[in-house]
């Protein structure tokens, strides 16, 4: 496997003169400029009362920085670059997949790989077919069918009750708790887990999702430990597990950096590590990997083969014939590259290290964060607008909000994201009521992140004025996409 530790490692002039500074110089340059533009506040005013207060629906050239997500959104590299010119276009049989294939075994230690145009891609290709094996083999019970996640990413909760399945999240009690501190808040709750399981019924339960990082929780990571013990339930209970890996490297940096037993070890060797303990990958290409397009779908050996073949037959419907699976023959190429450029440990140390910067600078203007974690600074908006109800969306409130005051686009993470529950209607729990800024890879300077602090400044200072929103269209499913609101009165 190929090693990122290089130069920086046996080289530390830049750590060492970094450790003087309040932030880490970055490893890299930048050589290629996309032009941003600025709006007044009139302006800005106008374009968020257009599209129903719902920041989602702006038109980009309206935004100054764009903390929406950190999904293909990111800078690539020149490998990567490069690598996009070398495409086999051949419909079937491409060079260019059988090049990610033998990515995907060298780095993950997964045989089978099915490239998809992005992480929901995968989704919509495993979901049914695992369903389908469990009806198959276990007589599950429509009525009863329910997956178990850490916390489940919204597509992929959303692709699970689309096929008729609840959803049950079993985060460490602290995950969601912004004044608590721990190394692995992305951790799965084990007791619960195990008595979810014995609730319910195994045989009803048709996969359990690890997601790494944990991104609904503040990109907060899930220790090697816990995804080992995961992995020895759901094998005690005959379950497949899968890891929702958009976050793979920054998990394994996160493990490297506070895991005892692990500081020794690469990024490789943790990541090659930590999936042995799942039998399917679903990424989402489009973050730790870079790319602008691109998912995975690997089975690690042939335990899944009749769900692997149900998949391939899915993904000639959905996606594509499966060695091509909606994407070009370039990108799969700069996706191979893309996947060993994300484990180069000193670009995930600057990353974290942004995320960390920014989250300083907010909480030392008094605005309340979930500890840094990988992708993105996680604000509680519910402790900030206390006099927001829950399902006014005081996060969302907060996004129109920090947009009006300085052109930031960023989302809601808690009641308008998580939803009803398909079959009652009924609003389902949030655990907490955030606002995200999901930072791109290698995209903003030091400067853009100052700049967000000060505009908190400005939105901390007439926070108390600000009002609740209700719905002018409510979407069946995944509806903070395209919902549209006005102000409560
Ligand atoms: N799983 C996780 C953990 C994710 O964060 C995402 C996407 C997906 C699956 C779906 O992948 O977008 O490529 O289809 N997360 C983005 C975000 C959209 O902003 O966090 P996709």
């Amino acid at each position: 496997m190929e090693s990122s530790n290089n130069a920086f490692s046996q080289n530390n002039q830049a750590k060492d003169l970094s450790s003087a500074m309040r932030y880490i110089a970055e490893p890299y340059r930048i050589r290629v400029i996309e032009p941003i533009g600025q709006t007044t506040r009139s302006q800005r005013e106008e374009a968020l009362a257009k599209v129903g207060f719902n920041p989602f629906l702006l038109h980009s050239k309206d935004v100054f920085i764009d903390l929406l997500t950190d999904s293909g959104t990111g800078a690539v590299t020149q490998s990567m670059q490069a690598a996009m010119l070398m495409g086999d276009e051949a419909y079937s049989g491409s060079r260019s997949y059988f090049g990610l294939k033998e990515a995907v075994e060298d780095i993950f230690g997964y045989q089978t790989t099915i490239p998809t145009h992005q992480g929901r891609g995968a989704e919509q290709l495993y979901v049914p077919s695992l369903i389908k094996k469990r009806e198959r083999e276990k007589g599950l019970s429509r009525d009863k069918m329910t997956v178990i996640s850490n916390f489940f990413f919204d597509t992929t909760q959303g692709h699970s009750q689309w096929h008729g399945c609840k959803i049950v999240n079993v985060p460490v009690p602290a995950a969601f708790d912004t004044k608590v501190k721990a190394d692995f808040k992305g951790n799965f709750d084990l007791d619960l887990l195990e008595k979810t399981i014995e609730d319910i019924g195994p045989k009803h339960i048709p996969y359990i999702v690890s997601t790494i990082t944990c991104n609904s929780a503040g990109g907060q990571p899930v220790s090697v430990t816990n995804l080992k013990e995961v992995y020895r339930i759901a094998k005690q209970y005959d379950i497949p597990v899968v890891m929702d890996c958009a976050r793979f490297a920054e998990n394994a940096y996160f493990v490297k950096q506070r895991e005892p037993g692990f500081s020794h070890m690469s990024i490789e060797e943790i990541t090659h590590l930590s999936f042995q303990y799942a039998d399917v990958l679903a990424m989402s290409a489009k973050k730790d990997a870079m790319v602008p397009i691109g998912g995975l779908l690997a089975f690690k050996d042939d335990s899944l083969d009749d769900v692997y073949q149900e998949c391939r037959t899915l993904c000639v419907l959905l996606e594509g014939f499966p060695t091509y699976g909606g994407l070009e023959g370039g990108a799969m190429e700069r996706l191979a590259v893309g996947l060993y450029e994300a484990m180069r440990e000193e670009w995930l140390e600057s990353r974290i290290g942004q995320i960390q910067y920014l989250v300083d600078g907010l909480e030392a203007i008094g605005v309340q964060c979930q500890q840094a974690g990988g992708h993105a600074v996680f604000i509680d908006a519910g402790a900030i607008l206390p006099h927001i109800p829950k399902d006014q969306f005081p996060g969302h409130v907060l996004a129109c909000e920090l947009y009006r005051v300085a052109g930031i686009r960023s989302a809601e993470i808690g009641s308008l994201l998580i939803g009803r529950d398909p079959s009652s209607g009924v609003q389902l729990p949030a655990p907490a009521e955030l606002l995200r800024l999901a930072i791109p890879r290698a995209t903003y300077t030091q400067a853009h992140l100052d700049y967000v602090i000060a505009a908190f400044q400005l939105v901390m200072n007439g926070c108390q004025n600000l009002k609740g929103l209700t719905f002018t269209y409510e979407p069946p499913v995944l509806r903070h996409f395209n919902a549209q609101f006005v102000e409560v009165a």
